[in-house]
């Protein structure tokens, strides 16, 4: 099955992660931004309209982007005239919770007299970006009109030079540092702001905006709708804002990757296959093979690559790489048919899924992303190939230490920070004191609550949550809930997938029912190999347990995620879907924000062949009744 990391590693050194995965920065940029209304918010050229110096804790400025103008008034964490560039950062705190503001707020103001966008900053021309230079030595006064400009030019640039991946750590950081230094620099006063305060008026509370971040966006930003009613076109226009500064996450996440590549080795198989990870019918079975048994390995790892949290977390590569090897044996001691290494890397690419593609991970801190990432990895680490009931009907050992409650689930969680005690396995080393306590809890959160016995409970909790006028969805509470509907989405990925999973997995249940035979113990449901209804079971597990699963953490992504999404595009990495029109971008001022649901018509796919299937299965079995019951045929007299 699988080999050991080690050698496995050794023999396969060809391409690293990011120079051939194939999983380039233009396709993460591409990704996570949904592109070009990522580069559009991002760098549109946000000119001053004047400056002042601050004078009070507050300070303004005022920004043209997208033909609109905003006056920001902003109240820096470190207060006023708190030095902001080049001093040592604090360590980051704790990531919000439920978007607890943390780094003080931001007002904007938006102004509409600044329509049309000739009367802006024009987006610079190919020709224009092709000749600059990204020199920083001699570059306007922060202060100043030219340095807007010049700001702004160079973000549009970098973004261009990002999705080519032609871009070296250093050029980017000083860049972005100009340009952060510009941002912070284009301030007017609360009197002239108060003057222009005749428009509508937004707050924008802090999410889940990275420290590294901040410099860049001089503080973090939620959106909060404060006075006048708005005019319905001019809504969208303001989330641009949001977005853009939301898109300073993704810059962020993408310039940690591009700076961790003295990374693992990864073989040109398993680079290929690589390259589909961002789908939902990913074929974890094809990396199995090019990744000769260690899938797990290379998909942890390029997820937390991806995701920036090899660089966030200050995760030693080599630490990362043992503990992903110690995991992906532990999946593999029991030699289970399902409840392997493959499970893991299949339920933790389907999370990567519903990160990235329906934008969660906007809505979720590093940390948070850190933890589902780990949680998803580990979620059933050192499974056993029976289940709960088997282990507290054999009185098993691990029953007995955890008194038959979430037997299993307790152990996957247990073994696994027990592996991270480990030194060389120690992922969690740089984290502080509090991060760690946090991300424990998420993970041992999010890991009890695949225990299937919570299923019903988990569901209905959520989904009286979401009859609430305004719901607020605990963070952890919703990642849990993702990865839940992850570890049962088999059924939801295309026919071919869905059904190896189901032989795999009834493969693992009828040892069990063997197990229970020799024990002279009941059969545990499915479990009995000559008495199973193979297809009225998926039939059933899918229209009760994986449906309405499927359903309600989509209505709960759609929830949390509406808010953070616009026409705009910028920061998401996928289309708000029109609810009356399949296909056409939503209007948020007359249609409900929407994800892509990808596993509803495979769902529907696999029922209807799971039907015909129990239809064939209903025959036979009638035919082979009658065939019992008829008489035999007469023995042929001799004469
Ligand atoms: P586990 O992966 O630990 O958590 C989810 C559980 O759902 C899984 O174990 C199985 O016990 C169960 N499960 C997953 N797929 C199916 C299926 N196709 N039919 C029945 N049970 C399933
Ligand atoms: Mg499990
Ligand atoms: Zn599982």
């Amino acid at each position: 099955m699988m080999r050991r990391g080690k050698a496995l590693l050794e023999g396969s050194r060809q391409g690293s992660v990011d120079g051939g995965s194939g999983v380039s920065d233009k396709e993460l940029v591409h990704k996570c931004h949904s592109d070009p209304g990522g580069g559009r918010a991002l760098g549109a050229a946000p000119r001053t309209v004047r400056h002042r110096s601050a004078s009070g804790a507050a300070r303004k400025c005022v920004l043209t982007l997208d033909g609109y103008s905003y006056v920001i008034v902003a109240s820096p964490p470190g207060g006023a005239g708190a030095p902001r560039e080049e001093a040592p950062r604090p360590p980051p705190p704790p990531a919000p919770r439920n978007g607890t503001p943390k780094q003080g707020g931001l007002t904007i103001v938006r102004r509409s007299s600044s329509r049309h966008k000739s009367e802006s900053c024009p987006t610079p021309t190919d020709e224009q970006l092709d000749q600059l230079s990204l020199d920083t030595d001699h570059l306007p006064a922060v202060d100043t009109p030219d340095a807007c400009d010049k700001a702004a030019l160079r973000l549009r640039y970098l973004l261009r030079q990002l999705n080519r991946g032609e871009i070296s750590a250093e050029t980017l950081q000083k860049n972005l540092q100009y340009a952060a230094r510009v941002l912070e620099a284009v301030y007017i006063d609360e009197t002239k702001r108060l003057a222009d305060e005749d428009d509508e008026l937004s707050e924008v509370q802090p999410d889940a905006v990275p420290p590294e971040v901040r410099e860049w966006l001089a503080s973090t930003f939620t959106r909060q709708l404060a006075t006048a009613k708005r005019k319905s076109d001019e809504k969208p226009k303001f989330r641009s804002v949001a977005h853009a500064i939301r898109a300073g996450i993704f810059v962020d996440r993408i310039y940690r990757r591009v700076t961790s590549t003295a990374l693992m080795q990864f073989p040109q198989d398993v680079v290929r296959v690589l390259k589909t990870l961002d789908e939902w019918s990913f074929d974890v079975f094809a990396l199995f093979e090019a990744a000769a048994g260690a899938p797990l390995k290379y998909l942890g790892y390029e997820l937390l690559n991806r995701y920036g949290m090899i660089h966030k977390f200050k995760v030693p590569p080599t630490i990362l790489e043992s503990f992903l090897s110690r995991i992906e044996e532990g999946y593999c001691k029991f030699n289970n048919p399902y409840h392997n290494n493959l499970h893991a890397a299949d339920v933790a690419q389907t999370v990567h899924y519903m990160l990235c593609q329906t934008g969660l991970m906007n809505w979720l801190s590093d940390l948070e992303i850190f933890a589902t990432l780990v949680a998803a990895v580990i979620h059933d680490f050192e499974h056993t190939g029976t289940t709960n009931n088997f282990h507290v009907m054999s009185g098993s050992d691990t029953a007995l230490l955890y008194n038959d409650r979430a037997v299993l689930e307790n152990h996957h969680i247990s073994a696994a920070f027990r592996l991270i005690k480990d030194e060389e396995c120690n992922i969690l080393q740089n984290l502080s004191r509090d991060e760690f306590r946090e991300f424990r809890t998420l993970v041992i959160d999010m890991v009890l609550a695949t225990d299937m016995s919570f299923h019903f409970q988990q569901l209905k909790n959520m989904r009286s949550l979401l009859t609430l006028a305004e719901p607020t969805v605990d963070k952890s509470k919703a990642a849990s809930l993702v990865l839940h509907c992850c570890d049962i989405s088999h059924p939801a990925k295309r026919w071919d997938l869905h059904h190896r999973w189901t032989m795999s997995l009834l493969d693992e249940f009828f040892l069990q029912g063997d197990k229970e035979r020799e024990l002279g113990l009941p059969f545990s449901p499915l479990c009995d190999r000559n008495n199973t209804l193979v297809a009225e079971s998926q039939i059933g597990f899918i229209e009760f347990i994986v449906e309405p699963s499927m359903g309600v953490c989509a209505d709960m992504l759609e929830c949390i995620l509406g808010p953070l999404h616009s026409s705009s595009k910028t920061g998401a990495s996928q289309e708000p879907i029109s609810e009356d029109a399949p296909g056409k971008i939503a209007n948020e001022t007359s249609t409900k924000f929407k994800i892509r649901k990808p596993w509803v018509a495979c769902l529907s796919d696999n029922k209807k062949i799971w039907k015909e299937q129990a239809a064939k299965d209903a025959e036979a079995r009638a035919k082979a009744e009658e065939e019992a019951n008829s008489p035999p045929a007469p023995a042929p007299t001799e004469e």
